[in-house]
């Protein structure tokens, strides 16, 4: 069992929470839910909700704090996610945090609190070349990034050997800036707060892939 089951990952866009939330759990054996994803899933309905959704992702704003608490408690409830979970981009403002604050004193959260609050931490400069760079194969979801994980062979999954590529309709510069304001003004304030129930620890995300998730690991305990 590792020291911390029930993690929360935080930072700016593109600090790496999808890819090192996905390793971490993989090692742990626990599954990764990525708020985003839980979003654009809905968005890919093409519902009325999913069209709202995509109207503030694409604005680079937050979605209504009751709609996403509703999609994140669900799935840290789920019984796939009993043993432990890593919620990658929730809470993303006080207003969220506090809401799961008092939904994680309801019964059904006893001995499931989140124990562990790890903030990636990537200065300004490194975040639109990070961005601006990556993609994604649509049909295994892995992601990719022109410099720093390019595929292996050019135009080809190394995964799933699909030839199509995608990049996030979010992650041009213009929404970028836009998310980063929305991260300082919204997020950042999460910060000194977990800071202060004692439940913060920094990992420096400026190093390669393997560097980060090897401290990350040493944090974790795994
Ligand atoms: O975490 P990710 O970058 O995938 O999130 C994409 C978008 O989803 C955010 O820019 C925001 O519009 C929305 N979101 C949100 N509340 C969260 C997480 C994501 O509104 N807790
Ligand atoms: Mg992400």
């Amino acid at each position: 069992m590792a020291r911390h089951n029930r993690i929360v990952l935080l930072g700016p866009p593109g600090s790496g929470k999808g890819t090192q939330g996905a390793i971490l759990a993989q090692n742990m054996g626990v599954h990764e839910i990525s708020a985003g994803d839980l979003l654009r899933t809905e968005v890919k309905t093409g519902s009325n909700l999913g069209k709202e959704i995509a109207e503030c992702i694409n604005a680079g704003h937050l979605v209504s704090t009751d709609l996403i608490v509703r999609l994140m408690t669900q799935a840290f409830l789920a019984p796939e996610n009993e043993n432990g979970f890593i919620s990658d981009g929730f809470p993303r403002s006080i207003e969220q945090a506090e809401i799961f604050e008092k939904v994680q004193q309801q019964t059904e959260f006893t001995g499931k609190k989140v124990d562990l609050v790890l903030l990636i931490d990537v200065p300004d400069s490194y975040i639109l070349e990070r961005i601006l760079g990556r993609f994604q194969c649509p049909s295994c979801g892995t992601f990719y990034h022109d410099k720093f994980k390019p595929t292996k062979v050019a135009g080809v999954c190394d995964i799933c050997g699909g030839k199509e590529f995608a990049k996030r309709a979010d992650d041009t510069e213009e929404t970028v800036v836009s998310r980063l304001r929305v991260y300082r003004e919204a997020t950042a304030p999460l910060i000194p707060y977990y800071e202060k129930q004692g439940l913060l620890v920094r990992v420096d995300g400026t190093g390669s892939i393997d560097a980060v998730s090897e401290k990350i690991k040493e944090i974790v305990g795994y």
